[in-house]
């Protein structure tokens, strides 16, 4: 039995009982400054979940540091909130969140993962299905984050559909290398940012195919001069295809957001997509509603849910992790989009709620990024 003299008061709300007298406990291991605590889950709820992890962190903060606790718990009967310990390699096995992930990359290479240089923090955008509004919101959310005085790049990794040249009026702009050989990002609406759909004609085939892709990608996250950015948003192709896969296993993502509509959000891709990030090391920042509502603008106390009600909320609620917000369906959002004014870059917009709401989002997407370190963001990891 797995015995560790501070966590043996922890209790399951649930039942009233110690973890240690149901014998919750799967896993103790300390490695260094380091620790990592896993315990079995079923039966009980998120609420309570979070309860018994607040529990373990303040028995466990007089010896280690938060952002060094690590807690995992595991559930029997549901996959989508833990994974096992390979119990296969040599002890302790279990990679701590701060280590680089080492990943197998084709035949049994071992690849390290890349930092971007100079980002602090890159985020990838993620939808399972296409259409959701994702180019939209990966534009908006940059010019809110920009309005909230960070500095913003974007990286338009959708070689089937490059929208970002023309939700941010740049089509045609061709990227400028510099003396080193560097892509120069081009810069719309104090954001920088780079697109498959400015190297190709928008009526090229896309002739793109495998390896080639992640040539490329790998060419745009560490071959742009992206400068020194608080935030680098990845747009990705819809799904969890080889291009996302390719993307976060050569590279350091801190987190990722997921995006969908109320009606084309089904828990079983979303659960496959967040397996996907999981697999990689890649933390769930959250999830966006887009296309909640409809407020008729003669009709401003009429609320229309077009696509259904709190699809998005629910089904983050039900996989347990963070709701990061709803956007409207407004006609001028789509508008601003299709004349490259988009709509985050326009005061005139500041009084709408589509405005309101992705300042809003924007802000909590910050908190929960800047403020990971007070907050044991990286608890998420193991989740
Ligand atoms: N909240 C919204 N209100 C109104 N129109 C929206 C909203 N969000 C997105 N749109 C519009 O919906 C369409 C699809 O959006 P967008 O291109 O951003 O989706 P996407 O998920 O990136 O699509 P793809 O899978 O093709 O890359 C666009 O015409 C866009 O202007
Ligand atoms: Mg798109």
């Amino acid at each position: 039995m797995i015995h560790s003299e501070e966590l043996k008061d922890i209790v399951n709300p649930v039942s009233g009982k110690t973890l240690t007298e149901e014998s919750r406990w799967t896993n103790v291991e300390k490695k260094e400054d380091k620790v990592l605590v896993e315990f079995k889950r079923d039966g009980i709820d998120p609420a309570n979940k979070r309860k018994i992890e607040d529990q373990i962190y303040t028995a466990l903060s007089s010896s280690y540091e938060e952002d060094n606790i690590f807690v995992k718990s595991i559930s029997a009967d549901s996959s989508d909130v833990a994974k096992k310990v390979d119990k296969s390699k040599p002890s302790p096995t279990q990679p701590m969140a701060q280590d680089n992930a080492t990943l197998k990359v084709g035949h049994g290479t071992v690849g390290q993962k890349k930092r971007v240089a100079n980002v602090d923090k890159v985020i990838a955008i993620s939808s399972c299905k296409g259409g959701v509004g994702k180019s939209t919101f990966t534009a908006n959310l940059a010019l809110s984050l920009s309005r909230l005085g960070k500095k913003v790049g974007i990286l338009d990794a959708d070689i089937y559909g490059p929208s970002m040249p023309m939700i941010l009026g740049k089509r045609g702009a061709k990227p400028q290398a510099t003396e080193d050989k560097k892509i120069k990002p081009i810069e719309a609406h104090g954001v920088s940012f780079i697109s498959f759909g400015l190297f190709i004609g928008e009526d090229d085939p896309v002739i793109w195919r495998g390896p080639m892709l992640g040539g490329v990608l790998n060419q745009f996250l560490f071959d742009v001069e992206w400068g020194s950015l608080d935030y680098l948003l990845i747009d990705l192709p819809p799904g969890t295809g080889d291009m996302q896969l390719s993307m976060v296993q050569t590279t350091e993502v801190d987190g990722a957001i997921i995006i969908s509509t109320p009606q084309s959000v089904a828990l079983a891709d979303t659960r496959k997509g967040m397996k996907m990030f999981d697999q990689v090391k890649v933390p769930i920042v959250g999830m966006v509603e887009n296309m909640s509502f409809f407020i008729p603008e003669d009709m401003p106390d009429k609320k229309y849910y077009i696509f259904g009600e709190n699809g998005v909320k629910n089904t983050a609620k039900e996989l347990d992790v963070k709701f990061l917000g709803e956007i409207p369906l407004q006609t001028d959002l789509r508008q601003a989009s299709d004349s490259g004014n988009p709509f985050m870059s326009d005061e005139k917009n500041s009084s709408s709620l589509a405005f309101e709401n992705y300042m809003k989002s924007a802000g909590e997407i910050d908190k929960i990024l800047s403020g990971e370190k007070k907050e044991g963001f990286f608890k998420k990891l193991f989740k």
